[in-house]
């Protein structure tokens, strides 16, 4: 595996692949790698002839009071996966190759109505940090095809939505949620849970199934179920919920009342670490006129 910390290598080594006619994919990251970033190199891998990760914690989408400083940095681990499963090149840029300019630059802005609700609510400025390092990272390593997690989901909607209205030339493919045994979706930030709240983090998964449920089943009064999603969770043993949403999947506006799918968004903080999760449903008219999950 090859690493390139400077524009300059990067393109050097593009360049030639592009010359030799092969498809680059490419997986952003922030590091501290886990069976989800590995299983979307194993996407990546499956679908181009040459595949770029890139490891890069980006200050811009971090908050004043957030954990940008103590976000875990793991990179000889890292680059151990990635050589194990023969990434051809790591992308490392210092902040100051990112952003020689400072922080103050010009900025990507994807519209508020896909970027200040649900993670934009509680992290001003976020979706404008992800999507301008996103967007020059696509300038960079220049992919046929880029992936990204479905965790994120609201990342993913945001980061679409960018390259359609900008025009890039990049396909952007979203990869399933990677889940523990016991359900509970694989974050770097599941690090930080001791094991008391080990325990408790699978229940986020265990809620959104039973709304997911309560959906299909045909009930469509989607503010009750929210709020008694919310007090299970508390009552799970979750410190606090920042909220749990029955949404449009495109728009992410309040669901209406017989759309065909739904997604299912939460937060929930155990202690410090707040745990995302969503669920995607789609319901389809079964033969015998009722409702069944697709
Ligand atoms: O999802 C992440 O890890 C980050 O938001 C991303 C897409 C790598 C941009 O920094």
């Amino acid at each position: 595996m090859k690493i390139a910390e400077t524009l300059k290598a990067l393109s050097a080594q593009v360049t030639q692949w592009k010359q030799a006619g092969l498809k680059v994919g490419f997986v952003p990251t922030m590091g501290n790698l886990h069976q989800g970033h590995l299983s979307l190199v194993q996407q990546a891998q499956s679908l181009c002839d040459r595949v770029v990760v890139s490891v890069f914690v980006n200050p811009m989408q971090f908050g004043p009071n957030e954990d940008f400083e103590h976000y875990p940095r793991t990179f000889q681990a890292d680059s151990a996966k990635l050589n194990d499963l023969k990434v051809d090149l790591l992308y490392l840029p210092s902040v100051d190759e990112m952003y020689p300019n400072g922080l103050e630059q010009t900025r990507v802005v994807v519209p508020d109505a896909l970027t200040t609700l649900l993670e934009g609510a509680s992290r001003p400025g976020h979706f404008d940090g992800v999507s301008t390092v996103v967007c020059k990272l696509f300038n960079m390593v220049q992919p046929d095809v880029a992936l990204f997690g479905q965790k994120d989901y609201q990342q993913w909607l945001v980061i679409l939505r960018m390259v359609q209205e900008l025009a890039l030339p990049v396909e952007v493919v979203a990869s399933p949620i990677v889940r523990d045994k016991d359900g509970l979706a694989l974050s770097s930030r599941n690090k930080y849970l001791s094991s008391a709240q080990r325990a408790i983090a699978p229940k986020l998964n265990v809620i959104l199934q039973e709304v997911a449920m309560a959906i299909v089943s045909g009930n469509q009064n989607f503010k009750a179920l929210e709020k008694t999603a919310s007090q299970r969770l508390l009552q799970a043993g979750f410190d606090d919920v920042d909220y749990v949403r029955v949404c449009d999947p495109n728009t992410l506006q309040p669901a209406m009342s017989k759309q065909e799918q739904y997604v299912i968004l939460a937060v929930a903080r155990l202690g410090e670490t707040r745990l995302l999760d969503n669920t995607l449903v789609r319901v389809v008219p079964s033969f015998e006129g009722g409702l069944e999950r697709s």
